[in-house]
C-alpha cells in the first residue's frame, strides 16, 4: 500500500522519516516527480532500480537542499559556482567529479567517478531535503520506458504498491526534466536539454561544447570507458574457480578461490545490486595485492534486478585493449 502524503509539516516529516529508514518516497520537483531514496544507502538505491524496472544501472541525480550541501559531495569549479549562483535552485543538473570522502553510495552513480547534483526549487521539496538530512537520489518516478510523471496521480498509475509513499505537492511547474551539463571534462558540455535553456547557460559561461556523435557516445553513461572497470580479466558464469582467481559469488560460493566477495549469500538480488560496485572494487584490489590472475563471477539469474547486474558484469568482462 503506497501512502499519499500532503505537503504539510506532518506529511513532510513522514516522508523524511520513511527516506531515512531506507524506504522509497516519490516527491514533486519543479520539473517532474522524482522516485527518491537516501543516496547514501545502497540497499535503498537498489530498490529504486528495482521499482523502476530498469534493465541497467543508469546513474541517478542526487538532490540537495542547497549548493553548499551539493558541493560537499563533488569537486566544484569556477563554471559550476557561476551556474549554481545564478540558476540554483532550479531545473539544472551538474555532473562533477565525486569527492573522495563522499558518503553517496557507489550504486547511486552507477559506479562512475562523477556524480550528477541538483538543487530543486519548490519550497516543499527543499523542506523535505532539509528534514531528511541526506542527499536524495531520484530518477523520474515512472516505470522504465514510460513517460515522466508530473502529478502524484501519474506516479501512482505506474508505481502504486511498489513504493512506500508519494508526497503530493501538486502538478510540476516546468514539466520537463532538468538540463544536464557535464562540467567534469575539459569543456562544459550539454548532456540533456531540459528546463533551463542553452541560451540562459551560454549567457553566463559562454558557448557549450556541441557533442559530436562519437563524443556523445564517449560521455554517455553505461559505456566501459567512463565506468569503473576492473584492471584484471573478468570471467562470467564460473562453474569452478582456481586459487589464482578472486571469486565474485552469488548464493553458496563455489570452493577453491584465492579470495571471495559474496554479493548475497541468500541469493537476494536487491542485496546483490547494492553490493555490486563495492564488490568489484574490493576484488580488483585483492587481485592486484595478491597477484591473482582475474575475477571469476558466479552466474546471477537473468530476472528482475539480475538484468541490470548482468548488464554491468558483461561490461566489466568485455575484453579491453
Ligand atoms: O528533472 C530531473 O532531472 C528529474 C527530477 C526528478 O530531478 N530527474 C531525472 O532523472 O530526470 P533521470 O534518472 O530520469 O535522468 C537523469 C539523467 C540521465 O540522462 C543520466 O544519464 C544523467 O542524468 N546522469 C546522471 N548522472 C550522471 C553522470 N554521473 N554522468 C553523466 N550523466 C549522468
Ligand atoms: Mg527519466
Amino acid at each position: 500500500m503506497t501512502e499519499m502524503l500532503l505537503p504539510d509539516a506532518a506529511g513532510i516529516a513522514r516522508a523524511a522519516a520513511l527516506l531515512r529508514a531506507g524506504e522509497l518516497v516519490a516527491f514533486g520537483t519543479e520539473t517532474v516527480y522524482g522516485l527518491g531514496a537516501d543516496a547514501t544507502n545502497p540497499r535503498a538505491v537498489a530498490g529504486v532500480y528495482e521499482a523502476k524496472g530498469r534493465p541497467r544501472f543508469n546513474p541517478l541525480i542526487c538532490h540537495y537542499r542547497d549548493a553548499e550541501a551539493a558541493f560537499a559531495d563533488v569537486v566544484s569549479n569556477d563554471v559550476a559556482r557561476v551556474l549554481a549562483g545564478a540558476l540554483w535552485p532550479g531545473p539544472l543538473t551538474l555532473v562533477l567529479p565525486r569527492r573522495a570522502g563522499s558518503r553517496v553510495a557507489l550504486l547511486t552513480g552507477a559506479g562512475l567517478d562523477t556524480l550528477a547534483v541538483r538543487v530543486p526549487a519548490p519550497e516543499v521539496t527543499r523542506r523535505l531535503l532539509g528534514a531528511a538530512g541526506c542527499p536524495i537520489a531520484a530518477p523520474s518516478a515512472n516505470r522504465s520506458g514510460s513517460v515522466s510523471p508530473t502529478t502524484a496521480q501519474h506516479v501512482l498509475d505506474g508505481l502504486a504498491g511498489r513504493i512506500a509513499a508519494v508526497l503530493d505537492s501538486g502538478p510540476c511547474a516546468v514539466g520537463v526534466e532538468s538540463t544536464v551539463l557535464d562540467l567534469a571534462g575539459d569543456h562544459p558540455a550539454l548532456l540533456r536539454p531540459g528546463g533551463v535553456t542553452v541560451d540562459a547557460i551560454e549567457a553566463l559561461i559562454g558557448p557549450l561544447e556541441r557533442l559530436r556523435a562519437d563524443d556523445g557516445e564517449r560521455r554517455s553513461p553505461g559505456l566501459l570507458r567512463s565506468h569503473y572497470a576492473p584492471s584484471v580479466p573478468v570471467r562470467l558464469n564460473a562453474m569452478s574457480v582456481s586459487p589464482k582467481e578472486a571469486l565474485l559469488a552469488f548464493g553458496v560460493p563455489i570452493a577453491g578461490a584465492g579470495t571471495v566477495y559474496n554479493l548475497s549469500a541468500t541469493g537476494d538480488l536487491i542485496e546483490a545490486a547494492a553490493r555490486l560496485f563495492a564488490g568489484l572494487r574490493v576484488l580488483d584490489h585483492d587481485a592486484m595485492r595478491c597477484r591473482l590472475g582475474g575475477i571469476a563471477v558466479m552466474s546471477v539469474p537473468e530476472v528482475g534486478l539480475g538484468l541490470a547486474i548482468n548488464d554491468r558484469l558483461r561490461r566489466a568482462a568485455f575484453p579491453r585493449a
